[in-house]
């Protein structure tokens, strides 16, 4: 029986503060030995957002806490780790170079190799920590921070499809919780409030809808929100708003990922069609629904990763780790934080296009 490689993986790109030891089985699936989150939700809840100082701050404060805790959990000693793999990028750089510098400290005093992640390619292998999943398939990332649509066709090896030109999807669930005096992060208030509300009473602003492809836009509802917003009356005006905001996310999202299977099919041309849906904005009971019935009307397999693995966490993070471990691309210890990093070729030609990465 061969010695499989156990790999820490440690997350603090924005407001999780994470770490995990993941390791294989003989068959090479992956093995969760511990997943520890911490969020910082209460430390952001006043600011109605993510706070960086204050972040970076959290992060430094939990860091070694929650490292501990997750050799702890693994039942492994400390000198069992083979490799030690850190959130590279994208993201708040104060945030990242917290993660960055305690992994990089802990491989060099236990002498073990170092590995850079990139945080979406930890999102776009997390259905793989608990369903077999062969390559390719087609990913719809969807979080606070980011919403892109991802072919996903092997290790290193991702294309872009579409991403937001502004606003992450989940963001713009918080700004619209914000405009109805719901705390931070009200994403699934919003999901709460829209279920006693009239979806059709407001018309609100559908970002290029009507342009071909997957990008994504929430930008301009957010503004028309605002518009609404000011007028609020009573407790039935805010659902209203609610409800007919998620119902536009609705439209948007059926059509946009009905356009990205088109893009995907053209650009892979898959024996069987898989869909994977990862980030928090996934937990949403009628987005979830939408997406299923569309998979179903289009022979697209679908597979939502578990909420734990659908947010940010330290097990995605390893499990890239683990990959690279067995295909020997370790890091040197100078390798930076990398706040705009991308995972394909295509990101160079959206920056010049002005488009938020
Ligand atoms: O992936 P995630 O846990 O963290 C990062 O963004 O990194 O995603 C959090 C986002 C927040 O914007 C939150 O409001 C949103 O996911 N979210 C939801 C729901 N649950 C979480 N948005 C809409 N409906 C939900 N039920
Ligand atoms: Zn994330």
């Amino acid at each position: 029986m061969s010695k499989k490689p156990i790999i820490l993986g440690i997350e603090s790109s924005c407001d999780e503060t994470a770490a995990s030891i993941v390791t294989e089985n003989e068959q090479g699936i992956p093995i969760i030995l511990s997943n520890i989150v911490s969020s910082q939700v209460e430390v952001h809840k006043e600011f109605g957002g993510v706070v960086p100082e204050l972040a970076a701050r959290a992060h430094i404060e939990k860091i070694d806490i929650i490292v501990k805790k997750a050799i702890n959990e693994s039942g492994l000693k400390i000198e069992q780790i083979d490799a030690v793999a850190s959130t590279a990028g994208p993201g708040l750089i104060v945030c990242l170079s917290v993660g960055l510098s305690f992994g990089k400290s802990f491989a060099s005093a236990m002498n073990i190799p170092f590995i850079s992640v990139n945080h979406l390619e930890g999102h776009a292998l997390s259905p793989k920590l608990n369903s077999k999943l062969d390559y390719p398939y087609l990913l719809l990332l969807i979080s606070g921070g980011h919403s892109q649509y991802l072919s996903v066709n092997g290790i290193g090896n991702y294309k872009r499809l579409g991403t937001t030109i502004d606003d992450a999807l989940g963001e713009a669930f918080d700004k619209t919780a914000k405009l109805l005096g719901v705390e931070f992060p009200g994403g699934p208030q919003i999901e709460i409030l829209a279920e006693r509300g009239n979806p059709n009473k407001y018309k609100l602003p559908m970002p290029i809808f009507n342009k071909g492809g997957c990008n994504l836009s929430f930008a301009g509802l957010k503004t028309a929100v605002l518009k609404v917003s000011k007028n609020i009356k009573n407790e039935q005006d805010k659902f209203d708003i609610a409800a007919s905001f998620q119902k536009t996310i609705l439209n948007i999202m059926y059509k946009k990922t009905k356009n990205a299977f088109t893009e995907y099919e053209k650009n892979t041309n898959p024996n069987k069609k898989f869909f994977v849906v990862a980030g928090g904005v996934a937990a949403n009971k009628k987005i979830r629904s939408m997406l299923i019935d569309l998979c179903n009307e289009n022979n697209y397999e679908n597979i939502f990763p578990p909420i734990n693995l659908c947010g940010d966490n330290g097990a995605m993070i390893a499990l890239v780790g683990l990959e690279k471990f067995k295909m020997k691309r370790f890091d040197d210890l100078d390798f930076p934080a990398k706040p705009r990093w991308q995972l394909d070729e295509g990101a160079a030609f959206l920056k010049g296009a002005g488009v938020k990465l």
